[in-house]
């Protein structure tokens, strides 16, 4: 390569470190209309010249921005999607984790950032474009629900390299699926397109590669219009029916139930209805 060739190589590499790996936009803007969609905020995985593989500065970017909108009153709910045409993400940076040893990964202690995306209160709408493996696949699951491509595929091929999933797909792959699915795709690596996923209700619905943003923006919006406290109630209950036998699980559901009982919005809302008109919510 010639001289100017490796600067300018250089001079891009330099660029793609210093660029921030996770973008935000709030509001995020409609891609069809270009208007702002209400309460709501994409974040782009943004490193498509590895297909959004994580890396520990992704998921750190990705882990941080979440926690904030999660106390950022102007939003009510969040998109998470990946750049470029060819994947929400690939997996776990296959790179940075080749050397890794046991030790090594326990002194990181870089996979704990999983469990704070599970503790985020607001809803997560995973859109899916391209490939969605390891763990963009667990990414993607450890979302609320998932919008799919018709082109996503979805897979945990971490077999093929010689370990097993690592940030939950053992657990929520299996959960999503039933176990012999689940064993069929772990055990061999094999991808499970979009539409054999909506058929096993792993993903909400799949739509035209084109509209994906658009459909997972529009329910995005839906959710962000609905009571803020109802919603994170509602989230939180329906992730109890993971962990809880079924009658702590109704005893969770129906405190909750209780409870939203002391707000201003459950008033407004019943009180809307009777009336006849649109409820003002007010988060309270
Ligand atoms: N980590 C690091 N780099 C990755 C990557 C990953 N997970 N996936 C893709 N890339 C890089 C490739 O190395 C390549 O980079 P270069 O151009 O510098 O060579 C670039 O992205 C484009 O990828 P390909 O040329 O391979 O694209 P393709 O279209 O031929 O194949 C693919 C696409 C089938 C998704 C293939 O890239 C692939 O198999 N990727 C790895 C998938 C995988 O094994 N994921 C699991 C990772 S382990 C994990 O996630 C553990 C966990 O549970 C947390």
């Amino acid at each position: 390569m010639s001289r100017r060739g490796r600067a300018a190589t250089e001079a891009s590499e330099a660029a793609a470190a210093e660029r921030p790996r996770v973008r935000l936009e709030l509001p995020a803007s409609h891609p069809h209309t270009g208007r702002p969609v209400d309460g709501v905020a994409l974040l782009t995985l943004d490193r498509p010249e590895v297909l959004n593989a994580l890396d520990s500065e992704t998921m750190r970017q990705l882990v941080e921005t979440l926690e904030r909108l999660d106390v950022d009153d102007a939003t009510r709910c969040t998109v998470l999607t990946g750049a470029g045409d060819k994947a929400f993400a690939a997996g776990a940076d296959i790179r940075e984790m080749a050397d890794a040893t046991p030790v090594s990964l326990t002194i990181a202690n870089s996979f704990a950032r999983w469990e704070r995306i599970r503790r985020i209160r607001k809803p997560i709408v995973a859109a899916v474009r391209g490939y969605a493996l390891g763990g963009g696949c667990e990414l993607a699951m450890a979302c609320d629900t998932i919008v799919a491509a018709e082109d996503a595929v979805f897979g945990q091929p971490e077999i093929r390299i010689g370990v097993i999933p690592g940030a939950g797909g053992t657990q929520r792959l299996t959960r999503a699926l039933g176990k012999a699915k689940a064993m069929e795709l772990i055990l061999t690596g094999r991808n499970l397109p979009a539409r054999e996923a909506e058929a096993h209700g792993l993903v909400a619905k799949t739509v035209a590669r084109e509209e994906t943003l658009a459909a997972a923006l529009e329910l995005a919006g839906t959710i962000a219009s609905m009571p803020p406290l109802a919603v994170m109630a509602a989230k939180e209950a329906v992730n109890r029916a993971y962990d809880l036998p079924l009658e702590a699980g109704l005893e969770f559901e129906r405190r909750n139930f209780f409870l939203l009982f002391a707000s201003e919005d459950q008033k407004e809302g019943m009180a809307a209805f009777v009336a006849k008109r649109a409820p003002e919510w007010k988060g309270r």
